[in-house]
């Protein structure tokens, strides 16, 4: 088949840059990263990208294709190649470009290791007994230990596009799969850590990570069940932990979200008296409703029945966080069918999930008619 690839072309030395086009011929099975090896083969070996595994494990090739984040080796070039596109490929965003496709990982590293991404076991010895962790414990981690460092998720992250120093999604996911280990010893001291500033509460939710992550690993996901465990311990300090506990003080009390005391119960009295005028501005126009009387909600009971249903589970902290669990279907465990997501097979990949292995119940007995 016919392939054509558009390539921004960057020389960090010289600053030069150019947008290229090439054209190849390539097997129907090529991908991304076939393509680009054809380039650098036979057209032009000044390229340069990484690769290693060519099998979406090393986390080598990522960088982006018509501005998203993917991985070269994971993307077939067959439909893009049959409607006619002419894809741009670039460098992954929030790295500094060394050249062409290769971006500088050592920001990416540094805040990997900024998370301690290492058990913890709160012992100098190792235990006398093997520390046996159960099939259950361990699945509360399986999405962020399937993590391959590709960088993907840091690409598309925007919260690191304002703040550059934001811990970022792939480090707070690693931060997540030593937080629910149980094996692990430390876990207020991380939540401490991952809980200040440039931390966890400053993931402004564009759920990007989760979009572009090649692997799975939902990192929003894990940021999510991060807050959750931070809170479960007590460490609510942050604005964005108080904003999350008035969201649930509001669904308890009322129904709804009391707006108006929205702005105190986050960011203090002080602070909120400075936001006066502008609160003031608002009200005139319509747009802050009168906190008293609140407005309770006719079915208020139903949140409230929701919030002790929570609470009778034991689902506070990372086991009240479901929202990215469909995200599995991500996962490159099945080779196809029709069916939908956790069906028969299907488009989406099946991932492990227990109770798939359950036995099918054993039919009842015919009863002989007397
Ligand atoms: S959801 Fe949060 S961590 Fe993920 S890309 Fe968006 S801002 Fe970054
Ligand atoms: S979380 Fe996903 S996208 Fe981010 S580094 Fe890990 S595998 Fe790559
Ligand atoms: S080359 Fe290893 S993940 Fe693509």
């Amino acid at each position: 088949m016919k392939v054509g690839l558009k390539i921004w072309r960057y020389d960090s030395k010289s600053g030069d840059k150019a947008l290229r086009e090439y054209e190849m011929d390539a097997p129907e099975e090529a991908t991304l990263l076939d393509c680009l090896d054809i380039v650098k083969d036979r057209q032009d070996g000044t390229l340069a990208y990484r690769k290693s595994c060519r099998m979406m494990i090393c986390g080598s090739c990522g960088m982006r294709m018509d501005g998203g984040a993917v991985l070269a080796c994971k993307t077939r070039m067959y439909d893009i190649a049959q409607a006619g596109h002419v894809p741009v490929i670039s460098a992954m965003g929030n790295l500094p470009i060394v050249k062409d496709l290769v971006v500088d990982m050592d920001p990416f590293w540094a805040k990997i290791r900024a998370v301690d991404p290492y058990l913890k076991p709160g012992y100098d010895q190792a235990a006398e007994r093997e520390n046996v962790v159960s099939q259950k414990q361990m699945e509360s981690i399986h999405k962020e230990s399937l993590c391959i460092m590709c960088g993907c998720c840091v690409s598309e992250c925007n919260s690191m596009e304002s703040d550059p120093d934001f811990l970022g999604p792939a480090a707070l996911a690693k931060g997540m799969r030593f937080v629910g280990d149980p094996r692990d010893g430390a876990t207020v001291e991380r939540l401490e850590t991952y809980s200040e500033e440039h931390g966890l509460w400053d993931c402004t939710r564009c759920y990007f990570c989760q979009e572009r992550c090649p692997k799975g690993v939902d990192p929003r996901d894990a940021i999510a069940k991060l807050g959750a465990e931070a809170m479960h311990n007590g460490i609510d300090r942050d604005m964005g932990a108080k904003h999350a506990k008035w969201f649930v003080t509001s669904a308890k009390t009322t129904g709804w979200l009391r707006e108006t005391e929205l702005v105190p119960k986050t960011q203090g009295v002080i602070s909120s008296i400075k936001e006066m005028k502008f609160a003031m501005g608002l009200a005139v126009k319509g747009k802050v409703p009168p906190p008293f009387p609140p407005h309770v909600a006719a079915d208020v009971h139903e949140s409230r029945a929701l919030f002790d249903l929570v609470k009778e589970q034991g689902r506070d902290g990372a086991l009240g966080i479901v929202q990215g669990e469909r995200a599995l279907m991500h996962l490159a465990h099945d080779a196809g069918g029709t069916d939908g997501a956790y069906g028969k097979g299907g488009d989406y990949p099946v991932p492990y999930l227990p109770e798939i292995d359950k036995p099918e119940p054993k039919p009842e007995p015919k009863k002989e008619s007397a």
